[in-house]
């Protein structure tokens, strides 16, 4: 399968680079952690044990986010297994689904799971503006990826400058992140963040339900957050330009 975007200082200046691979690069901490072992347990340790045990979030509530928001043209960014694609209902049974992620690995295990409906592949750092020679889409999800982004939510939310071109007039951003401020954490939360954060896997301390409601009101005029356990899951709108 192709694989067909870069960012556009690569495009522009020398070529696409292993972006991944560059240890100075502030996207490499938080991609760095998805190999075809890590990600083999993935399923079991995050969406099975950590999303209902530790975060409070049941799996089934993501599922229901992507099954009431998804459309039959939808592109999703940070993937890892593409669990969700594979599991939610599509208006359709032949959508147009795109996968963008920086790590191969996390491409490759999701464009297997989803092959039966031929998906386009796009690796790319959503932190830096992304070149994409493909039409936009109706529906962009993030799901678990804010918090394995650098910065505050005021900075990490430059993803949703990025892929402003990418998204349809009248389409919808949905996903879903984990917050250290503003939401109630169980023992294991706090005990996990803080590891996870010190690995630079996840890069949350300071992510607020606040910041990322500001962050999301600042360019889209319809935006809903529901809290559940330590995750944010929000939807927005009609992008203000
Ligand atoms: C925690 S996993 C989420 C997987 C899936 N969405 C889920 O919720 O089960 C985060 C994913 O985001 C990707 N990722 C992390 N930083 C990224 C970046 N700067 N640009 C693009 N993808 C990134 C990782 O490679 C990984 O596949």
């Amino acid at each position: 399968m192709t694989i067909r975007s870069r960012n556009v200082d690569e495009a522009e200046h020398q070529g696409p680079r292993r972006t991944s691979g560059c240890r100075h690069e502030p996207a490499y901490a938080g991609q760095a952690i998805y190999s075809p072992t890590t990600l083999a347990l993935y399923d079991l340790v995050v969406l099975g044990l950590s999303n209902p045990l530790v975060w409070r979030c049941p799996t089934r509530r993501i599922l229901r986010l992507y099954d009431q928001y998804v459309t039959d043209n939808h592109l999703d960014v940070g993937v890892g297994t593409g669990w969700y694609l594979d599991r939610c209902r599509f208006p359709s049974l032949a959508p147009r689904i795109g996968l963008m992620d920086l790590n191969p690995s996390s491409l490759a295990a999701a464009s297997r799971r989803i092959a039966r409906y031929r998906p386009e592949q796009f690796r790319a750092d959503v932190l830096k503006p992304v070149a994409v020679e493909a039409p936009a889409f109706q529906s962009i999800a993030l799901t678990y990826l804010l918090h394995c982004l650098p910065g505050s939510i005021a900075q990490k939310a430059v993803v949703f400058d990025n892929l402003a071109p990418l998204l349809q007039p009248g389409g919808v951003i949905f996903g879903a992140t984990l917050l250290r401020i503003g939401v109630v954490r169980s023992t294991a939360a706090r005990v996990l963040m803080r590891a996870y954060n010190r690995k630079g896997i996840f890069s949350n301390e300071a992510d607020s339900v606040q910041a990322l409601r500001a962050a999301l009101d600042q360019r889209f005029r319809s935006v809903e957050i529901d809290i559940v356990g330590c995750a944010a899951l929000f939807v927005a709108r009609d992008r203000r330009d």
